[in-house]
C-alpha cells in the first residue's frame, strides 16, 4: 500500500476543473424496476403492526417525506455523556471514548414526526467533543448538525449542550463524535427512528453494528498514518454491537500481556422458529467493508440508510461505513445455532481476524454450543455498494432537471509539505479540508461574511443561484460529478453527504467520466446518504435545493477523512440567516464558542488532523 510520492503529486498537479452544464432532462423512457408497490392491506387511517407494517396512522409507506413534514408534538429527550473508559469488549483492555460508558452507547429511539432533544455533556479530560446525527436531514437545522469547525464549535471538557432536531424521516440512523477520531475510539450509537416498513416482521431486533477494532487507539496510529501511508495496513480484529472474542496471547508465552484479560464475548441473538426478525445493520467501521449474512438464512432487505425500498430477497448485503442496511430474517432454518457474519472483504483492505468478527444465532436461548455452520455466500471481490437495480425506493423520486449545472469534483492526493498524505477535493479553488475549532464556518455564514471563512474549510456553494424550493419554481437540483483520481487501487471511498438524500445516477469503477449524461439513471435511482465512490472511478450523485445549509461532504473511511477528505457544501447561504440559525447561533451556539476559546489555549492536543 505504499505509493510513489512523484505519482501522487503528478496527479495535485492536474487539479480538477469546474464546470457547468444546464441542460433540461427529457423523460427517461423504458425505465427501471419500478415493481408494482404491494399496497394490500394499506387502508387510510390502518394502525402498525406485525401483519400491517406499512400503516402508519394518518400516514404511510406511501408518505412522500420530504414534502410532509409532520409533527407529533412529542419531544423526546435524552442525556449522554462522553467519556473516556477502559474497555476491552474483546478481552484486550485499552482506552475507548463511549457515551454513557458502552460501546455502542445507549439507543436514541423516537417515533416519526417527533422531536428530539438530546443534552451532550462532555466528560473527556483533554479532548472537545460534538455529536452528529448521521443521516437525520435537519431541514432548516443545519446549526444542529453536529460538526466542528463547520457547524459549531467543540463542546469543551466540563461542559454540555443541548441538540434540538425534527425526526422528518423513519429507519436506521446514529449518533457519533464527529471531533477527529473519536468516532473510531467507540463513541457512536444507534437512533432508531420508528416508522412504517415495506415488508411485514414480528420483531424488531435494533441495531447490529458491524466495525473493525483495534487494540490501540486510533490516535496513536493517528502521526504514522497521516505522514505515510495512505490507508492503515489492517486493524486486529473486529466487533458485533461492540462484542467478540479473541485470541490476545502475547507471541511470546512466558510474558502474558497485561491487557489480555479475556472475557468477551460473541453477540447472540435467540430466534423463535417461524418468527419473522428485523435488524437494523450499520457499518461504523474505521476503514472495513462488511458483506453481512447468516448461515442456514435468507434475509428481506427493507431499507437503505432512511429510505425504504421495495423488498428484495438476498443470501447478503453489503454495507459500506456509514451505510445502514435494515433486512427481515426469518427463522426457517432446522432449529440450531449459526454464525451471524459481518463478512469482512479483504479484498479492500487486510485485517488479522477476518473470519472472527461473527455474532450467533440460536434457536434454543440455553445453548452455548459452538456454531458449526457454514457459509453458502460467494464472497464478492471488490469493494462496491448493492448493484442499484436492487436499491429501489419505494416512494420513487426523479431527477427532473439540471437547471442547476453539473459540477466536477476530483479527488486526488498530495504529500502536503513533502510528508502528510492529503486528499483533496474541490480544486483548484479549494484543496483538502482543514477546519478552524474555534472558527465554525457556519459563524460567518450567518454574520453574512462569507469573504471571513478560511480556505481550508473548503467550501463550495452549490446550483447557479441560491435558489429554494418555492411554491412558484420547480425543485433545483444540484447534479455532482466526483471522480476518484488517485493512483492508489482497489478501494472505494464511501461518501456520506449531511443534510440530504442523494440520488446516484451513475457509480462506476475504473472509469472517468465521459462529459455526457449517457447511461445516469433519471427515474428512481437509488436513494440515501451514504455511497461507495467506486476504486478510481466516478460517481454521479444529485440532491434537491431545499435544505438551506453548510453541509459535510466526506469519506467515511475515518483516516481518510482525518487526511482531509472532505467539503463543505454551502447550499443556499442568504436563506441560512432566514432559517432560525441566527438565533439559535447567538443563544446557544455563541456560549460554547466562547467557552472552547477559554479552554483551548491550554489543551495538552492542539488540532493535528482536518477536526472532523
Ligand atoms: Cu457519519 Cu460526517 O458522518
Amino acid at each position: 500500500m505504499t505509493h510513489s510520492l512523484l505519482s501522487l503529486l503528478a496527479l495535485a498537479a492536474a487539479g480538477a476543473s469546474a464546470l457547468s452544464i444546464a441542460g433540461t432532462i427529457s423523460p427517461a423512457s423504458g425505465s427501471t424496476a419500478l415493481s408494482i408497490r404491494d399496497t394490500s392491506g394499506l387502508t387510510p387511517g390502518c394502525q402498525n403492526s406485525k401483519t400491517s407494517r406499512k400503516c402508519w396512522g394518518e400516514y404511510d409507506i406511501n408518505t412522500n417525506y420530504y414534502d410532509t413534514i409532520f409533527h407529533t408534538g412529542r419531544t423526546v429527550e435524552y442525556w449522554l455523556t462522553v467519556e473516556e473508559i477502559d474497555c476491552a469488549p474483546d478481552g484486550y483492555r485499552r482506552k475507548c471514548m463511549a457515551a454513557n460508558g458502552t460501546i455502542p452507547g445507549p439507543a436514541i429511539i423516537a417515533d416519526w414526526g417527533d422531536d428530539v432533544v438530546v443534552h451532550v455533556t462532555n466528560n473527556l479530560a483533554t479532548n472537545g467533543t460534538s455529536i452528529h446525527w448521521h443521516g437525520i436531514r435537519q431541514l432548516n437545522n443545519t446549526q444542529y448538525d453536529g460538526v466542528p469547525g463547520v457547524t459549531q464549535c467543540p463542546i469543551p471538557p466540563g461542559q454540555s449542550m443541548t441538540y434540538k432536531f425534527h425526526a422528518s424521516q423513519y429507519g436506521t440512523a446514529m449518533y457519533h463524535g464527529h471531533f477527529s477520531l473519536q468516532n473510531s475510539m467507540g463513541l457512536h450509537g444507534p437512533l432508531i427512528i420508528n416508522g412504517p416498513a415495506t415488508a411485514d416482521y414480528d420483531e424488531d431486533l435494533g441495531s447490529v453494528f458491524l466495525s473493525d477494532w483495534d487494540h490501540h487507539t486510533a490516535f496513536e496510529h493517528w502521526s504514522t498514518i497521516a505522514t505515510f501511508n495512505v490507508t492503515f495496513n489492517g486493524l486486529p480484529t473486529g466487533l458485533v454491537n461492540g462484542m467478540n472474542t479473541g485470541n490476545c496471547t502475547a507471541t511470546n508465552a512466558t510474558a502474558l500481556d497485561p491487557n489480555c484479560i479475556g472475557g468477551g464475548e460473541k453477540y447472540q441473538v435467540v430466534f423463535e422458529a417461524g418468527k419473522k426478525y428485523r435488524l437494523r445493520l450499520i457499518n461504523i467501521a474505521t476503514e472495513a467493508w462488511f458483506q453481512f449474512s447468516i448461515d442456514g438464512h435468507r434475509m428481506t432487505v427493507i431499507q437503505a440508510d432512511l429510505v425504504p425500498i421495495v423488498p428484495y430477497e438476498t443470501d447478503s448485503v453489503l454495507v459500506n461505513m456509514g451505510q445502514r442496511y435494515d433486512v427481515i430474517v426469518e427463522a426457517n432454518a432446522v432449529p440450531g445455532d449459526y454464525w451471524l457474519r459481518s463478512g469482512f472483504v479483504s479484498e479492500c483492505i487486510p485485517n488479522g481476524a477476518p473470519e472472527n468478527i461473527t455474532g450467533i444465532v440460536r434457536y434454543n436461548k440455553n445453548s452455548t454450543k459452538i456454531p458449526t455452520s457454514v457459509s453458502t455466500v460467494v464472497q464478492i471481490e471488490n469493494c462496491l455498494d448493492e448493484p442499484a437495480a436492487r436499491v429501489v425506493p419505494w416512494v420513487p423520486v426523479d431527477l427532473t432537471n439540471m437547471n442547476g449545472g453539473i459540477q466536477l469534483e476530483n479527488v486526488t492526493g498530495e504529500y502536503y509539505l513533502n510528508k502528510y498524505l492529503r486528499w483533496s477535493i474541490n480544486q483548484p479553488s479549494g484543496g483538502f479540508m482543514w477546519t478552524n475549532w474555534s472558527q465554525p464556518a457556519l459563524g460567518d455564514v450567518i454574520s453574512g461574511d462569507l469573504g471571513a471563512i478560511p480556505r481550508s474549510n473548503n467550501i463550495f456553494q452549490v446550483g447557479v443561484t441560491a435558489y429554494y424550493k418555492n411554491a412558484s419554481s420547480e425543485t433545483e437540483w444540484v447534479v455532482l460529478v466526483i471522480e476518484e483520481l488517485t493512483p492508489i487501487p482497489g478501494i472505494s471511498h464511501p461518501m456520506h453527504l449531511h443534510g440530504h438524500d442523494f440520488l446516484v445516477l451513475a457509480a462506476l469503477p475504473n472509469t472517468r467520466w465521459d462529459g455526457t449524461t449517457n447511461g445516469w439513471q433519471l427515474t428512481n435511482p437509488p436513494r440515501r446518504d451514504t455511497a461507495s465512490l467506486p476504486q478510481n472511478g466516478h460517481m454521479v450523485i444529485a440532491w434537491a435545493l431545499d435544505n438551506p445549509g453548510l453541509w459535510l461532504l466526506h469519506c467515511h473511511i475515518a483516516w481518510h477523512s482525518s487526511q482531509g477528505f472532505g467539503a463543505a457544501v454551502l447550499e443556499s447561504p442568504a436563506l441560512i440567516p432566514g432559517s432560525g440559525a441566527t438565533s439559535d447561533w447567538e443563544n446557544d451556539f455563541a456560549p460554547v464558542c466562547e467557552n472552547w476559546n477559554d479552554w483551548y489555549p491550554d489543551s495538552p492536543f492542539p488540532q493535528e488532523d482536518s477536526g472532523v
